[in-house]
């Protein structure tokens, strides 16, 4: 009876998460994208909504409904998730970067569908580096401390170094790491969480209980850092 008292976790919070893979075009009809089914990113959106918070979902092509409650915005490539999330990042209090972004999108796109000449060439694919989504909204942070910044890192290897070295690079306080990519599209996953005191292992289990666990984790940080 008194846990019913008790304010929900991220209760009158602002939370912006990006979720599931980019898309960049080659020619109107094909494009690059990657193997990210955007289940992890959804689950933290739908744990965060639970947990009492307004939760704006930046997503890239995913075949999921929304999370109940979740304002979801629609993308494809990394530049327009860039533009979403800058439009969106005002006001927010945490932002959750899960998705598998393109770090490099075709140069010379088509703006017709490309042929076969005949020749037997094969097109030439020209490629430029994407903007860093995460960087742009930490960078926004310095402004006025707001929102908190929590990015994931999907690794094939060396997880516990390369993590603690990727959120020092990030310069955010809270990076979460994957043994990538085996997570992609399953249900469960196992996660470590990497801060400035170290890092700490949640053991393998569903992606929404993995959710639920990162959102007390961020809601904890949070109240630490209003104190
Ligand atoms: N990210 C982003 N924009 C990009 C690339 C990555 O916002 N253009 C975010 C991801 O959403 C994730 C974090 O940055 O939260 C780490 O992504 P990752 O691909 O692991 O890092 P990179 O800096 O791209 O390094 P790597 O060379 O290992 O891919
Ligand atoms: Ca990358």
């Amino acid at each position: 009876l008194v846990a019913s008292f008790q304010p929900k976790l991220l209760a009158g919070k602002r939370v912006l998460i990006t979720a599931g893979p980019t898309y960049e075009a080659i020619d109107p009809v094909r494009g690059i994208t990657n193997l990210s089914s955007g289940k992890m990113g959804y689950a933290i959106a739908r744990a965060a909504r639970e947990a009492g918070a307004e939760v704006t979902l930046v997503s890239g092509p995913t075949a999921l409904p929304t999370p109940h409650g979740v304002r979801r915005i629609d993308v494809q490539s990394a530049r327009q998730m860039l533009d979403a999330v800058m439009q969106a990042v005002g006001g927010q209090h945490v932002f959750v970067g899960v998705a598998a972004v393109a770090d490099w999108r075709v140069d010379n796109a088509s703006d017709r569908k490309i042929k076969k000449d005949g020749s037997g060439d094969a097109p030439q694919l020209q490629f430029a580096e994407n903007p860093d989504i995460l960087a742009s909204v930490a960078a926004t942070t310095s402004l006025n401390g707001w929102p908190y910044c929590v990015g994931f890192a999907a690794e094939s290897e060396n997880l516990i170094e390369y993590g603690a070295v990727k959120r020092e690079k990030k310069g955010i306080p809270l990076l979460v790491g994957n043994i990538g990519p085996q997570t992609f599209g399953q249900d469960e996953n196992a996660i470590v969480l990497f801060d400035e005191s170290g890092h700490t292992v949640l053991p393998r289990a569903t992606k929404l209980e993995l959710a639920r666990q990162l959102v007390s984790e961020i809601a904890k940080r949070l109240e630490r850092r209003s104190l």
